[in-house]
């Protein structure tokens, strides 16, 4: 039943720290004494202690940026149902009482959609019911914020109440900087960076670099800050943002609505961004008053007249981009990748010409979810339906609607925006990721290659129904709500006419829409509120049934230095080699989705999937290895991982370029360590899973040589010669480890033995965490001490 009450009490842990953030501002500008980029700003006033950190660096900012490792504090975490689980379970390891942040659980990427929002969501909360059981348990013990399945999309959801300008805040999904549309810098983490955040431990970040889009003119009707980032995408590629916080900047800025702005700090994370930046605008203060935080915008408004909101004039940036928004035309992108840019009339000459490589049908168009779900959104979707169903017109395709969260569901409602989308043949769906992130039971077409419109965000094969032949092209939720009218892709909504049932041409007029609710919003079902920053509850029982085959308890990893304080040795006992990894290396490959997202919570089931899509180098096979432990045949690589755990067994992995590029999921880490796999030895490693590994108490090193990496193959032995030099406590950073390959006849007799030299770019920090078998460990032990 929906219950219309007042909006959430406001709770003074939703305002940012601005007092302190102010004076460490004027710490740092004493110290680099230089004109800072806004994510300067914003990333230097949350270090520990900026004077220390950065006192070496000087006027420079090329020996900070790309370089210097950043220990921060956060403000804030925010956490999916997904990846909570891993994150929460963590964090009950350490042994502490209470979570030292602000932080928030959302439940949202286990909602399957498939006959529309109530029957959804009943369905899902039943099949999913141990899950969100133990979050809500964990969340009230250790007093975490507890958002329950129906309340909304996690990143929807913290733009209404946490983001706030300058704040600086985690979430353990790849579209966390969603937040930072809202003037703050919101990175999306693993649940071992989550467990940083929860326990106040300073959390490591490799300073980004800044990439400056420049922003003049203004959006034409049909354009929205969507196409800015689809085009901006088409630029960059899928890699292009790597590294870097792309800040953006420019007199166009003031123009574009502070969802909007969401909407594309959201895609950043497609062409590989760290986050993005904007500075403080009117319509951010306006967005903030609409969803009960004045007195965030009170103190926003004071911290930007005092610099700290904005980039200095005269600030040097690492790369710079112009985009002229009157210049720009609806964009299009896709399908497969998120980066295959076309504008509105490229896309619909290809169909009209027949040079796509898809069907002119259209077989479906999805709007909302994380990407583009707010108010303004929906009115101006539903402008182009009002038009369309004054004569007569529905729909020629299916048409689902995500709303991202209550708020929004509530007062799209409440101002007849939803029944005009129903009533020309819409289907509101729960609000959660559904078809997102393939929580679509879509039954027709399966196997077969159709082509989907949608307004989200990601566009990889398969990732909406499980159909790796469904071809979704990305656009905004204006452009494929025009499109469903027609059901086809050689409709240009901006020029051509299509036949009303009165048989007279039709033609759409630009879409329009208030970006926020005139009469303010109203929250919907209070029951999904959550108690802000509640008390913790030391009396809760975090609910994990022993026979569940979802969840389990985590056992700390042990420390193979453990003898070290007492015999100065730390190298790594003899490790034999599981494979050699040829080419790309995902972190899908290491530790695949799908149907394994249903074990995120159980390490040992989840871990059955370890590598099972990495080629072996040596018979070019996929997830086939040759099983030197009983010395025949072929096995699987997780076959011969849980061989060598069980005969207590080190091992470790020669890999190719990028090893674990792809995404932040810690599950890629956590199993190679769960199996006893002890090292990663690579021509070059993704820089977040290599944190990753290294949290887990994983080694990586990189070869100094590349051509070495043919030299070593499954079954060989490798040992480290002088880890101890790196790793004795103040060792040296600069030691170049040397490993010593054994090779074995059939017969088992040492066949050849050679010395590799590696390098690598471990931080001080890193290796507290490799010496204790794990960061988690460490903080165990500081908590403890
Ligand atoms: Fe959910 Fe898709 Fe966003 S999975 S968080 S709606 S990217």
């Amino acid at each position: 039943a929906l219950a219309t009450a007042a909006p959430p009490t406001f709770h003074p842990s939703r305002l940012p720290p601005y007092p302190k953030l102010l004076d460490n501002l004027a710490t740092v500008r004493k110290v680099l004494d230089r004109p800072l980029t806004l994510s300067e700003k914003i990333l230097y006033t949350h270090l520990i202690s900026p004077q220390d950190t950065l006192a070496s660096a000087g006027r420079d900012p090329t020996k900070i940026r790309g370089k210097m490792y950043l220990p921060l504090q956060v403000d804030r975490l925010a956490m999916q149902d997904a990846s909570a689980q891993m994150a929460l379970l963590q964090f009950m390891t350490c042994g502490l009482d209470r979570v030292s942040v602000p932080a928030s659980v959302h439940c949202d990427h286990l909602i399957q959609a498939f006959e529309g929002a109530e029957a959804d969501l009943k369905r899902s909360i039943a099949s999913n019911k141990e899950v969100f059981d133990f979050l809500e348990s964990a969340s009230k013990k250790y007093g975490i914020e507890f958002w329950g399945p129906g309340s909304g999309i996690i990143h929807q959801i913290v733009l209404e109440n946490y983001a706030a300008p300058g704040l600086l805040m985690l979430g353990t999904d790849s579209h966390t900087p969603n937040a930072s549309g809202m003037g703050c810098l919101a990175i999306g983490v693993g649940g071992a960076d989550a467990v940083d955040a929860l326990t106040a431990t300073p959390w490591e970040l490799l300073a980004p670099k800044v990439l400056s889009v420049h922003l003049t003119g203004e959006l034409s009707p049909w354009c929205t800050p969507k196409d800015v980032i689809l085009h901006l995408a088409g630029i960059l590629t899928v890699r292009g943002g790597t590294g870097k916080i792309i800040e953006y900047s420019g007199p166009g800025l003031a123009s574009l609505e502070a969802t909007g702005l969401a909407t594309m700090a959201n895609m950043g994370a497609e062409v590989g961004a760290t986050t993005s930046a904007f500075a403080y605008t009117e319509e951010m203060g306006k967005y903030l008053t609409a969803t009960g935080r004045d007195q965030v915008r009170r103190q926003a408004e004071g911290a930007a007249q005092r610099g700290l909101l904005s980039a200095d004039e005269g600030v040097e940036y690492d790369e710079r981009i112009e985009i002229d928004l009157s210049k720009l035309e609806p964009t299009l992108n896709g399908p497969a990748t998120p980066d295959l840019s076309q504008t509105l009339s490229q896309f619909v000459q290809k169909a009209k010409d027949g040079s796509a490589e898809y069907p002119v049908e259209l077989s479906a168009a999805l709007i909302g979810s994380c990407t583009n779900s707010s108010y303004a959104d929906m009115a101006r979707c539903a402008s182009l339906a009002e038009q369309a169903a004054a004569r007569g017109m529905k729909v020629k395709t299916s048409f689902d609607v995500t709303p991202g969260s209550e708020l929004v569901r509530a007062t799209v409602h409440r101002d007849g925006i939803q029944d005009t989308l129903t009533k020309v043949g819409g289907r509101v769906l729960a609000n959660a990721c559904g078809p997102c992130i393939g929580q679509w039971d879509r039954k027709e077409l399966q196997g077969e290659k159709n082509v989907i419109l949608t307004s989200f965000n990601r566009n990889f094969k398969g990732r909406n129904d499980g159909n790796s032949k469904t071809m979704n092209i990305l656009a905004s939720p204006e452009i494929v709500t025009a499109m469903a009218f027609a059901g086809r892709t050689d409709f240009n909504p901006m020029t051509d006419e299509l036949i009303a049932p009165d048989g007279k041409p039709f033609k759409f007029q630009p879409p329009q829409g208030k970006q926020l609710p005139p009469s303010g919003f109203t929250p919907g079902n209070v029951g999904y509120l959550p108690n802000a920053m509640p008390e913790p509850n030391p009396s809760t029982e975090v609910v994990i049934d022993p026979q569940s085959s979802r969840l389990e308890h985590l056992q700390p990893f042990g420390s193979p230095f453990e003898d070290g304080k007492l015999t100065g040795n730390y190298e790594l006992p003899p490790m034999r080699c599981l494979m050699r990894i040829k080419g790309k290396c995902t972190t899908d490959a290491i530790s695949a989705a799908g149907p394994w997202l249903r074990f995120k919570g159980h390490l040992t089931n989840i871990s059955e999937n370890t590598l099972i899509g990495a080629t072996n180098g040596e018979n070019e096979k996929v997830n086939v290895v040759r099983d030197f432990v009983d010395g025949e045949g072929e096995i699987s690589i997780p076959t011969l991982a849980k061989k060598l755990k069980a005969n207590d067994q080190p091992w470790m992995v020669v890999a190719d370029h990028n090893y674990g590029e792809g995404s932040a999921r810690e599950h890629a880490a956590l199993q190679i360590r769960f199996y006893n796999g002890h090292l990663i030895l690579a021509r070059s490693i993704a820089r977040i899973a290599e944190t990753n590994l290294r949290k887990q108490g994983v080694v990586t090193l990189l070869f100094e040589n590349e051509a070495d990496y043919d030299r070593i193959s499954g079954g060989d032995q490798v040992e480290t010669l002088n880890l101890t030099d790196l790793l004795k406590p103040n060792g040296d950073l600069s030691t170049k480890v040397m490993v010593r390959v054994t090779k074995f006849n059939d017969d088992g007799s040492v066949k050849e033995t050679f010395d590799l030299p590696t390098k690598h770019s471990m931080s001080p920090a890193h290796l507290d965490w490799i010496r204790a078998g794990s960061a988690l460990n460490l903080i165990r032990e500081r908590a403890q001490s």
